[in-house]
């Protein structure tokens, strides 16, 4: 539809807020009153959660919620029985509780499948793989090489993510100090803060720094290997969506759609 480079970079550099709730009608109709050409019975639905500032899976471009996993869980729950009511935004951290509140039936951002959230929700398959990289500003000043080359820098990350618990597990108490670390409701405020100098470096997700280093004057220093794969998230209970989302997305994947979207969002 558009131009990823240039929609995304307009998005990079013109976006900076907060994300906040905001209800998407995609609305699919709710009587059926027996005018299509299907029997009348009611689909079950999926209302889907994710949160923007994350590019290129979620973020938001002129107003509209746009990304890699926006269009892989609809192409995904379009290959199901189900029928798809909409986008809801979240912070990352408000997606777990509104997804266990029934607010939300999947969640879909950028999540690692990991135990930590396994205890408190399920996932699908996972679609998609990624390491942590750290993020420093590209004028060359500070290049750190590992993790010890942290050692009493301010670093920021964002809060509730596996980016945090790098932040926490490897370098708060050993490299830095609790207040050298900044939490962020989101990256793209984060990323700000690198390129102001309130932060030295940022830990994030591989392939979302390498959107920002491809749109801002930021790059990646080096890559700690996490082994993170990322699935969509659903209640423990719900092992008809899972398993639902689970055989769409290997439909996808066998009928190229999956390979389309990763040429569309990623390059190549
Ligand atoms: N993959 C990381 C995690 O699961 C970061 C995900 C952040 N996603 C987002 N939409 N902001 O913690």
């Amino acid at each position: 539809m558009s131009d990823k480079g240039l929609s995304r970079r307009q998005y990079l550099t013109t976006v900076g807020g907060t994300a906040v709730t905001l209800s998407v009608a995609g609305c699919s109709g709710d009587g059926d009153s027996g005018d299509g050409g299907d029997s009348g019975t009611e689909r079950p639905t999926i209302t889907a959660g994710t949160a923007p500032g994350f590019p290129p899976f979620e973020m938001k471009e002129g107003g509209d919620l746009v990304g890699f996993d926006i269009d892989l869980l609809e192409a995904v729950v379009s290959e199901t029985e189900y029928s798809f009511e909409g986008w809801e935004e979240f912070e990352f951290d408000s997606l777990i509780p509104a997804l266990t509140n029934n607010n939300i039936d999947v969640i879909a951002a950028g999540m690692t499948i990991n135990d930590d959230r396994d205890q408190t929700i399920d996932f699908s398959d996972p679609y998609y793989s990624s390491d942590q990289a750290i993020v420093v500003r590209s004028d060359g000043d500070f290049a750190p090489e590992s993790l010890s080359d942290l050692a009493d820098r301010p670093v920021g990350a964002q809060k509730g993510t596996t980016g945090e618990g790098v932040v926490q597990d490897e370098l708060v108490g050993d490299e830095i100090t609790e207040n050298q670390y900044n939490a962020y409701d989101n990256y793209v405020l984060a990323i700000q803060d690198l390129q102001n100098g309130n932060v030295d470096a940022v830990v994030i997700d591989v392939p979302v720094a390498n959107t920002f280093a491809a749109n801002r004057p930021v790059e990646v220093a080096f890559v700690y290997e996490t082994g993170e794969k990322f699935g969509f998230g659903v209640r423990t209970d719900d092992d008809a969506r899972q398993e639902a989302l689970n055989s769409g997305l290997s439909t996808v994947r066998e009928d190229g759609t999956y390979e389309e979207l990763t040429r569309k969002w990623f390059g190549e």
